[in-house]
């Protein structure tokens, strides 16, 4: 007789996972509090809020820039709540981030920005910084040309990074992130300074590397409309917590109003000056 128990069903394990997340900062502010989100690598995930929901913090658990205080966090099965030193600095790795003010080394060029984030591969060039390019061997730089290839933007890798526009800069930074072979990208409001057509190509791009190279993506955004066009699931927050985690058809105005609270003309305010 065969047997007809099938094999459980293995779960792929989740690129991140929070579980009764919370960061206090030492002045006592709770800035994320009990928060427990499973994300899987297939997905875009957008963070909502208000100022001060939490997004950031959430953003920065994540990577490690800053510890939790309590619960847990995995990155792929691996708990990195209480790790340090080093551990901290592998785990980061892993962890493409990209922020509002792109944070280029102004006074080198676009190639040298983003070869600096091959040096924890070559970390007997650290200290090089000034005359980057010379030391690194022709396949890191080839490598560094593809990734400007990826976001569309190899025709200015000799330019000094302060000479571009905010549109571009994004992108030399996200090209940056993805030089370091991450496994997870975050992006804290990486639009927020952007016209609307820049803003626009950094999220296709955003989307682009989310698709061809099945990395996962949360991204904190300030427009609902930005939000809901890209991610697959949209995740608001207030006051620390997650209150609402639907797909963007599910964020009717009833949820809004509960993510924003008054100051739901804000998020609309913002969303009519990207229009
Ligand atoms: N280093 C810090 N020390 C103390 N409090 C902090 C620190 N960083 C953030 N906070 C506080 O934590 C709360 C959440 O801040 P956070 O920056 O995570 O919010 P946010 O949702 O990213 O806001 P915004 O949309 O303005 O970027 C706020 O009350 C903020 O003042
Ligand atoms: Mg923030």
């Amino acid at each position: 007789m065969h047997n007809t128990t099938r094999p459980a069903a293995r779960l792929p394990v989740p690129a991140i996972r929070a579980h009764q997340l919370n960061k206090i900062y030492p002045n006592g502010t709770r800035a994320v509090s009990d928060v427990s989100l499973t994300v899987h690598t297939n997905e875009f995930v957008s963070v909502i809020g208000s100022s001060g929901a939490g997004k950031s913090s959430l953003l920065r658990c994540i990577n490690r820039l800053i510890r939790p205080t309590s619960g847990t966090l995995e990155l792929f099965g691996e708990d990195i709540t209480k790790i340090s030193g080093r551990h901290i600095r592998q785990v980061r790795g892993k962890v493409g981030m990209i922020f509002q003010q792109f944070n280029l080394v102004r006074r080198l060029s676009v190639l040298e920005n983003v070869l600096v984030s091959r040096l924890r591969f070559n970390s007997s060039l650290i200290g090089h910084c000034c005359t980057l390019v010379r030391h690194f061997s022709r396949n890191e730089k080839e490598f560094a040309f593809e990734c400007l290839q990826q976001v569309g933007i190899e025709h200015l890798a000799f330019q000094r990074a302060d000479t571009l526009s905010g549109g571009q800069q994004q992108r030399v930074a996200i090209a940056r992130a993805l030089a370091q072979e991450p496994e997870i990208f975050l992006a804290d409001e990486p639009i927020a300074s952007l016209d609307p057509h820049s803003a626009e190509v950094v999220m296709d791009t955003l989307m682009q590397i989310h698709e061809t190279r099945h990395i996962p993506v949360l991204v904190n955004l300030h427009h609902i409309d930005f939000a809901t066009r890209y991610g697959k699931r949209i995740v608001g927050m207030r006051k620390g917590k997650i209150i609402h985690d639907v797909p963007p058809s599910g964020l009717t105005d009833d949820l809004i109003t509960d993510i924003y609270g008054a100051r739901i003309n804000e998020a609309f305010g913002e969303l009519a000056a990207c229009a």
